[in-house]
């Protein structure tokens, strides 16, 4: 270990290694993977500030954490979240993701970050449908920059098993169109270890990593392991392209993103069976978490009848 960093211990992965003095920005914090990140990096002693649109949440609350509030459209807020920062992490979404990946990789770039992790997704070297492509804006925007970058490219999350909770819970039934496609589905807190070495470590600048769980799954396999551990009996309901739509809208879903969802959807059933990559145990140095330990971690979720 270099002189003078301090040491971040994630259990089963290797020290990683970050100077003291460096300030990390994560985006996106309340969510899915940057709560996560922050919860590990909290850990370490680093130097965390985040960016928030809302109120913090109990894992982003605490002395460790410098918050700045305010939107990606919210150039000041931005700028001052930028300032002295050594390392950030991007984590943006939906429709205007490239363009908010662009004006957060600008201020990085007048406040001297020297080191930017985007979030993106499978495939966004390729393009396709939309949410690939608008990634691929997005790391293309960043690039543009010239500043050292980590596009982390992760296959579909073990996470979005949580969509199919509710109905579960109270009809032990699941709907969707994935059909037969077989996806080797990545548990967020993998992602967020990723994405965590790729802040802390050095050896990461000019990498794309498309990191994946470790088995191809259809959401028929997912729903009976889901059964498995809830100890009930689950179905899987494939539904036509435009029953799934309105089942997001319905959701709340706006309608450009339920567009590109099913898009994205229809190319996974073309692809039919993904292949895992072995990303996870190359950075990490152990396998990559299953869907099995994603749902005993989230067992809750899936047991007893939905609250009326
Ligand atoms: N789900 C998948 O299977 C999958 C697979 C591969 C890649 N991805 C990519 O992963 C990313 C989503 O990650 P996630 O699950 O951690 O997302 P998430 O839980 O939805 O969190 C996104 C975070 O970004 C913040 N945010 C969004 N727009 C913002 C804005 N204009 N200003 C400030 N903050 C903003 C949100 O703030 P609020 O808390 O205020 O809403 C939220 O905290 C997307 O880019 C998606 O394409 C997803």
């Amino acid at each position: 270990m270099a002189p003078g960093t301090l040491t971040l211990d994630l259990g089963t992965s290797p020290d990683l290694e970050i100077a003291p003095m460096s300030t990390l920005l994560v985006t996106g914090a309340r969510g899915n993977i940057g709560s996560r990140v922050v919860d590990r990096l909290a850990k370490s002693g680093a130097r965390i500030r985040v960016l928030l649109r809302q109120p913090g949440t109990p894992a982003i609350d605490r002395p460790s954490v410098e918050i700045i509030r305010g939107s990606y459209d919210d150039t000041a807020a931005v700028s001052a979240a930028m300032a002295g920062v050594s390392r950030a992490l991007f984590i943006t979404a939906g429709p205007e993701l490239a363009r908010h990946d662009g004006a957060l990789g600008a201020a990085a770039k007048s406040a001297g970050v020297e080191h930017i992790v985007k979030l993106s997704v499978l495939g966004a070297d390729r393009g396709g449908s939309e949410i690939p492509s608008w990634h691929r804006d997005g790391e293309q925007r960043i690039a543009a920059t010239g500043l050292a970058t980590t596009f982390l490219r992760p296959g579909s999350f073990a996470s979005n098993a949580r969509g199919w909770a509710a109905t579960l819970r109270a009809a032990g039934k699941a709907f969707g169109a994935l059909g037969a496609a077989a996806l080797p589905v990545i548990h967020p807190d993998d992602i967020a270890d990723v994405a965590v070495a790729a802040l802390t470590q050095s050896g990461h600048a000019g990498k794309a990593y498309e990191i994946t769980g470790p088995e191809p799954l259809t959401a028929a396999d997912q729903i009976a392991i889901l059964g498995e551990v809830a100890g009930r009996r689950f179905e899987y309901v494939n539904v036509d392209d435009d029953t799934a739509v309105r089942g997001m809208i319905d959701g709340g879903m706006p309608r450009a993103m339920a567009d590109a969802m099913i898009h994205l959807i229809q190319a996974l059933r073309a692809a039919g069976r993904l292949p895992p990559t072995e990303l996870v145990p190359q950075l990490l140095g152990r396998p990559a978490r299953t869907f099995r330990q994603w749902a005993i971690d989230n067992a809750a979720l899936f047991q007893g009848k939905a609250a009326p």
